[in-house]
């Protein structure tokens, strides 16, 4: 498949580079002189005793454009993009215009998800940059064919020839590395418009194109309607008994009436009856194609799902490796539950592993345990439902997916999927015999998780403490599980940064649930900052038996206290990352129990868990 779909020779492109590289002006530019020749040409054209006619030569189909923005605004991921549109006589254009400095790069990255051709701004007086290296490394990551080195500002350096030959050889190096077959470079004044639509005499050295002159010459992919047909349903459409249809747009390939096809998931074949449109049936469609498809069988098929070829069909699998691009503040948590939304279909997903992250001076590939904002590396992903795609280097549009906080709703990585893991595809449950019912019978009471969660000298463990022996003098069988403990021995690999926080609950999470399995009834006193984990655990033991108890001790009681004197050690600098100094603590928004601990005993907060437990029958 190929990696670029176009509009009817119509070029997407992207300019990215670094902050004051000028690329506004060149935008400007670039919509200005357009339509200066347009101009020429339509006068020109008007003063020829109407030999042509006028309509046509400057006529830009505004609609059909916007139309192919729709399937992307679908994505999700179009959220901050201008898109401007400008026509020579030869071609039309159309621009992502990316504002703002902060969001630059997920800016970038939103383009260049469709782009067929990146302009990489270079202040001539500067040179490479990082920001140079870091989007031409995105640029190549999302399979943009096309790109070129815009050498700007040669006024600043006198025109000089050996400094853009300088820059040029510099550039090449990194082309070579991300294996760019190839990219133009061109010297210019964006402000002055030098060899933007006209060669400038002040660089009589460069005998190559300008730039308008090249973005109008440049070869695109064509559109592959040759390739296996991808067609992801976005929703069934059944007005009535009579009909039942699948609507979506065709990604790549095509379909005749009579073509066999199968869904991606199940592999269930049959064959298109029928390609519906607004406008009646079709006898054909490709790429693009907004359509209701109808099948001759009645095959279960639901949104999310894919019609496909049956000689070629995507991967199925849960478990992937993919190239990720951080884009929010709140840096990546591996074994974070996100959203992962590629197409029509959205699941929850996290990181298993992060293989390395780019140095983006080098392009070397580092060891890292997260990704922070604008960062890029390699990972393993698993989701929650089967994902169907291609590799991204195949098929852009099902090969790549978005990354969603499921609180803040941000979208917070972009990826693009290398190939599956099948590691895990041989591993299946094994039935067990003796059932979680009747583990609970001989122990004569339901298993619960009591998850403590405040500061660090709140009372959790003091509280847990007393919660677990008023159960076993009850009978009930108890563990506890508390943070200092547990990092002596199964989480003694991890430390406290933000990561590690993560892995920390998620791994007590796992063993919460086994012992909830096993009939326990298990009380949890981790600090537990985040709410994503804490919800996390929740749905792992079941929240029919995990009660969440909010410690509420406020932080100045709690350096008063200082029982390990460990908040001595953070004001002092002396132990980093400390929750409530200088690591962030999100408070439970509704916890099942908020114990204020200044206005409550411990004692009657311990009652109160187990008033909480009977009124649920959890104990007797
Ligand atoms: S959590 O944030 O990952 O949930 P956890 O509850 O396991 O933390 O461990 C917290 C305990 O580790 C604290 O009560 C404290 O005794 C100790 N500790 C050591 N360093 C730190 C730190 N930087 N931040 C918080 N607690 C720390």
């Amino acid at each position: 498949m190929a990696k670029t779909l176009n509009r009817d020779g119509v070029l997407r492109l992207i300019t990215c580079g670094s902050v004051d590289d000028g690329k506004s002006t060149l935008i400007g530019r670039l919509l200005h002189d357009s339509q200066a020749i347009m101009d020429d040409t339509l006068s020109t054209l008007a003063n020829d005793s109407r030999k042509h006619g006028t309509t046509g030569a400057g006529e830009i189909d505004y609609a059909l454009l916007l139309d192919g923005l729709e399937a992307e605004r679908e994505q999700g991921i179009t959220i901050d993009v201008a898109w401007r549109f400008f026509a020579t006589p030869r071609r039309r254009f159309i621009i992502a215009d990316t504002p703002g400095h902060e969001q630059y790069t997920r800016n970038m990255a939103t383009g260049a998800s469709t782009a067929d051709l990146a302009i990489i701004l270079v202040d001539a007086s500067k040179g490479l940059l990082p920001q140079t290296r870091r989007h031409s490394f995105i640029a190549s990551l999302m399979g943009i064919g096309h790109i070129v080195l815009a050498v700007n500002k040669m006024d600043l350096v006198g025109f000089d020839e050996a400094r853009f030959r300088a820059i040029v050889a510099d550039y090449a190096a990194i082309a070579e590395r991300l294996g760019f077959p190839g990219f133009t470079a061109i010297p210019m004044a964006a402000r002055d418009g030098l060899n933007l639509a006209t060669s400038a005499a002040e660089m009589p050295w460069y005998d190559g194109p300008t730039l308008i002159a090249h973005l109008e010459g440049v070869e695109l992919a064509a559109t592959d309607a040759s390739g296996p047909l991808r067609f992801p349903v976005q929703w069934v459409n059944r007005p009535d008994a009579h009909f039942r249809g699948y609507a979506g747009t065709i990604v790549a390939g095509q379909v005749r009436p009579g073509d066999p096809i199968v869904t991606a998931r199940s592999g269930k074949a049959t064959r298109v009856a029928r390609i519906v449109t607004v406008d009646g049936d079709l006898p054909h469609a490709g790429p693009e194609a907004a359509v209701t498809l109808v099948l001759e069988d009645e095959i279960d098929i639901s949104r999310g799902d894919m019609l496909v070829s049956p000689e070629d069909r995507p991967a199925v699998a849960q478990q992937f490796a993919a190239d990720l691009l951080w884009l929010d503040e709140d840096a990546l948590k591996p074994g974070r539950s996100y959203l992962l939304k590629s197409g029509p279909l959205t699941t929850p997903a996290s990181v298993t592993l992060l293989k390395h992250r780019i140095d983006i001076n080098t392009l070397d590939e580092r060891p890292a345990r997260t990704l922070a904002m604008n960062e890029i590396g390699l990972a393993n992903l698993e989701t929650t439902a089967p994902l169907l795609f291609d590799p991204y280097g195949e098929c852009r549009d099902t090969g790549g997916f978005i990354l969603i906080d499921r609180y803040t709703n941000n979208t917070v990585g972009a990826g693009m999927i290398r190939h599956a893991l099948r590691r895990a595809s041989n591993i299946h449950l094994q039935p067990m015999t003796v059932t979680q019912a009747q583990r609970s019978a001989l122990n004569g009471h339901q298993p619960a998780v009591i998850w403590f969660t405040g500061l660090s000298g709140s009372g959790k463990s003091t509280i847990a403490n007393l919660v677990e022996a008023r159960l076993a003098a009850l009978s009930c069988h108890t563990y506890a599980l508390d943070g200092d403990n547990v990092r002596h021995g199964l989480n003694r690999d991890l430390g406290f940064t933000d990561a590690d926080r993560v892995e920390n609950i998620r791994r007590i999470g796992e063993v919460a649930k086994l012992m909830a399995d096993a009939g326990l009834i298990i009380t949890c006193s981790f600090i537990s900052p985040f709410r994503s984990e804490r919800e996390m655990a929740r749905q792992l033991v079941g929240a029919e038996r995990f009660i969440e108890v909010f410690v509420d001790t406020p932080l100045s009681l709690c350096q008063a206290r200082d029982p390990k004197g460990l908040y001595a050690k953070a004001a002092s600098g002396e132990l980093r990352n400390f929750t409530g100094i200088d690591s962030p603590y999100e408070a439970p928004e509704a916890p099942q129990l908020h114990i204020k601990t200044q206005d409550m005993s411990e004692a009657d907060a311990a009652e109160a868990i187990i008033t909480w437990l009977r009124a649920r029958d959890i104990i007797g």
